[in-house]
């Protein structure tokens, strides 16, 4: 199959610990009221903000199994629901991580969604409104979703191709929220905590972020991600040396532009000379 697909034990997840989030705002008690009324959720933020972490610490918080799918533009209805396979000379109905979820009352966490293709939103329609019905046509089955399944899908506003939005019927079917990095206190305490650098050089870094993120619009399609920013105070403790690592981190993989690459580097040198 074409997809990835993780399916995360719940209970084991549960008896180890929670992955860590910081919580934004009010993200966790509206998420949680999603899920207590079946209703699906529809994220939204720029890459490296902080979705994915979200979606797995909350699935790990109610106790759910979670399965993610990364959509892509072969990603068809098949790929979700399942298909017949040849195993051992015997054809074998095998389910998609949609099918799984539903069938397992679990979390199916469809990343990048505008990515996949039209078909899709076809099986995701019936399953969105009040019906919460998932039918397997080559199987003949309909199965209606247990009150603990819940569809989680997310994208980044900022790649969204005018061909590639979702349709008004498809979004209106989701509450939905927009994340976006997170204040500076916030973020530097994630920074330190996953980089095990000191909340005072993180502050720097974040400090440091706040400026290049202006630089966005000039040339570049989206800002320096939390992620980024974890990569660089992680090899600053491991010892790089500071411009070295910004320049790895904060500039090679924001733009291959020599001049944008010029005017990040200048905030860099403005900051740690
Ligand atoms: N609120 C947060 N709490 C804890 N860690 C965070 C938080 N926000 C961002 N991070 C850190 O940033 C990294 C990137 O976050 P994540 O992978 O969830 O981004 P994303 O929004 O899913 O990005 P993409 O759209 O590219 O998939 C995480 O691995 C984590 O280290
Ligand atoms: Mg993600």
């Amino acid at each position: 199959m074409s997809h990835t697909a993780t399916a995360t034990n719940a209970a084991a997840a549960f008896a180890r610990e929670l992955p860590y989030y910081e919580p934004v705002g009010n993200e966790c008690a509206l998420f949680e009221q999603a899920y207590r009324q079946r209703l699906p959720m529809l994220l939204k933020g720029p890459t490296g903000c902080g979705k994915t972490r979200f979606v797995s610490y909350m699935a790990a918080k109610l106790g759910r199994p979670l399965f993610t799918v990364s959509c892509h533009d072969d990603l068809t209805a098949a790929d979700l629901t399942g298909r017949y396979l040849l195993q051992g000379g015997e054809t074998r109905w095998v389910d998609g991580p949609l099918t799984r979820a539903v069938r397992e009352g679990g979390i199916c966490y469809l990343d990048e969604v505008v990515e996949a293709r039209k078909d899709v939103t076809v099986v995701l329609h019936p399953l969105t409104d009040d019906r919460r019905l998932l039918p397997l046509e080559r199987t003949g089955e309909l199965l209606e979703a247990p009150d603990d399944f819940m569809l989680v899908v997310s994208y980044n506003p900022g790649y969204q191709h005018i061909l590639k939005s979702l349709k008004p019927s498809t979004r209106q079917r989701f509450v939905a929220m927009s994340f976006d990095f997170p204040p500076p206190r916030v973020e530097c305490d994630i920074v330190a905590r996953e980089s095990g650098l000191s909340h005072e050089r993180c502050a720097a870094l974040v400090n440091l972020a706040g400026r290049l993120r202006e630089l966005k619009g000039q040339d570049l399609e989206e800002g320096v991600s939390t992620r980024l920013l974890v990569y660089c105070a992680t090899l600053i403790n491991a010892g790089m040396p500071i411009l070295e690592a910004t320049r790895a981190t904060l500039v090679e993989p924001l733009s291959d532009d020599l001049d944008v690459q010029e005017g990040l580097l200048e905030s860099i040198r403005a900051t740690f000379g």
